[in-house]
């Protein structure tokens, strides 16, 4: 297998060629999800940055589009979003055209050669033809550089309460605030973070919003900091506070705090693939969801993985929910259900008996496809036990992932993935997600996309995403337990094609 067959993802997103980071300026218009990313298209490391451009009908299949934004005498340019602004605050509109408008950080690399700290500012741009063509704003930069070394990231929401738009960025370990009338004066609101959260890395692509909590009327808001290191598994990772935002300042529950782990964090993923998220801006009322999408990959290793004709790919598409129960606020992802209209082949067991000690064959690859599966089941009642479910091919790659009942954690296991040398980091050990009761029962959908698993236990409660490179293509999928027989409830096997 070349490296192109055997590793590029069927249906996550990568660039047609080179490098990729963070997805950035995601929002939705007249019937298209937009996907721009950090993207250097000149080398397959991260290099002076572009925004790349994407588009789906589903946040799906995308297609790829030409280049949105180029670095210029002001700098690369960094992450950031993009708000349709239908009213026309900004006044960019003309002859009845909405204005598309981006804000993104300008990186200055040569004030940050000098020895300079204010090389990082706030620019906005705007289209005209729906994001695929952009002006720079004549006046940047918008926001001046107020001498914090790490500034950037600005991710703007509309404040329907307050009718305005506020803006959160990353300011060195520390979220700041700031609201607009016009997209184009902003004015410094509030600070958050300093004792809450992991701050075991500068913080990185904030996102504000609010949500339902489900099943109530309760409004909430949710802040995703991103965190450089220090993650539950080490390395870059996403975290989540909730709390509430009365038009200037964002306070985090009380009870939330509860929720915190060793790190004083709260994390959107415990995989080790899945950084730098946010959502997508101008989802329609009708609709109502929140949707998020991530990168697939992690500072740790990401300029290292064996692919050379492009680096990178983003997570699914995820719809994110939040929750309460017994008094504790928790984010859920699932995948976006538009996934299910790829289902091309679906293999189903109500119940399927497995004996202790025995690796159980669930499905191979004379049944079905393993380029890109989705797959849910149950286990009713676990016992003192651990559960390894395991993906593999004959040469002896594996992927394996489950649940230790005894120890109580959930785990994704690509130590024996194939190629993994690249880097020290890349599979050091298993990792491990703290486990969320659900009265013993557990239940798991997964996807599998030649080179990704992400696995969302209890739906989507614990989510763990994780990237692998077998040297040869998965063929088997099986289960095993240690000392007590159990049954596997409800299996679906749901194979996509995107072709
Ligand atoms: C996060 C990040 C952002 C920055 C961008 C640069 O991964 O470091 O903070 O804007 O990548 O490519």
């Amino acid at each position: 297998y070349s490296e192109e067959e055997l590793y590029r993802p069927e249906f996550h997103f990568t660039p047609k060629a080179n490098w990729m980071n963070d997805p950035n300026g995601m929002f939705f218009y007249n019937g298209y999800y937009h996907l721009y990313f950090q993207h250097y298209p000149d080398g397959n490391v991260w290099g002076p940055m572009h925004w790349g451009h994407a588009i789906s009908t589903d946040m799906v299949t995308w297609v790829e589009k030409p280049i949105a934004l180029f670095p210029d005498e002001k700098g690369y340019i960094f992450s950031g979003s993009a708000v349709v602004d239908a009213n026309n605050t900004s006044g960019f509109g003309e002859g009845g055209k909405i204005p598309i408008v981006a804000m993104f950080t300008y990186h200055d690399m040569d004030k940050e050669k000098q020895g300079d700290i204010d090389f990082q500012s706030q620019a906005i741009a705007y289209s005209l033809d729906e994001g695929l063509t952009w002006e720079k704003y004549a006046d940047n930069p918008v926001i001046k550089n107020p001498n914090i070394k790490d500034f950037r990231d600005p991710k703007i929401v509309w404040d329907a309460v307050n009718k305005k738009w506020i803006m959160v960025l990353a300011a060195g370990q520390e979220i700041m605030f700031y609201s607009s009338k016009n997209l184009k004066d902003w004015e410094f609101l509030s600070n958050f973070g300093e004792n809450v959260g992991s701050h075991n890395g500068v913080w990185e692509c904030p996102d504000l919003f609010a949500m339902q909590t489900e099943g109530t009327d309760e409004i909430k808001w949710v802040l995703l900091v991103s965190v450089g290191s220090g993650g539950y598994n080490e390395g870059s990772a996403t975290q989540y506070f909730v709390g509430d935002f009365d038009g200037k300042t964002f306070k985090i529950d009380p009870t939330f705090k509860d929720h915190l782990d060793k790190n004083n964090a709260s994390w959107i993923d415990y995989g080790k693939d899945n950084y730098a998220g946010v959502t997508w801006s101008n989802i329609p009322d009708t609709d109502g969801r929140k949707l998020f999408i991530g990168w697939m990959s992690n500072w740790q290793y990401a300029i290292k993985v064996p692919t050379e004709k492009w680096r990178s790919s983003m997570t699914v598409a995820r719809e994110l929910k939040l929750t309460k129960t017994d008094n504790q606020y928790q984010l859920k992802s699932l995948p976006v259900k538009e996934i299910s209209n790829y289902v091309s082949k679906t293999v189903k067991k109500s119940s399927i008996s497995i004996e202790k000690g025995k690796r159980t064959l669930l499905t191979n690859n004379t049944l079905v496809d393993f380029k890109s599966l989705d797959i849910h089941f149950k286990i009713n009642n676990l016992k003192e036990d651990t559960y390894t479910f395991c993906f593999d091919n004959k040469r002896g790659d594996s992927i394996k992932f489950g649940v230790n009942n005894n120890k109580q954690f959930y785990f994704s296991d690509r130590t024996a993935s194939g190629n993994i040398s690249f880097s020290k980091d890349f599979a050091p050990n298993i990792s491990k997600a703290p486990y969320a009761a659900n009265g013993n029962d557990l239940e798991v959908r997964l996807l599998l996309d030649k080179t990704s698993i992400e696995i969302f236990y209890n739906n989507g409660e614990t989510v763990m995403t994780e990237i692998f490179f077998p040297k040869n293509p998965i063929e088997a999928f099986s289960v095993k337990s240690e000392n007590f027989n159990f049954e596997i409830e409800n299996l679906i096997i749901n194979e996509l094609n995107f072709n």
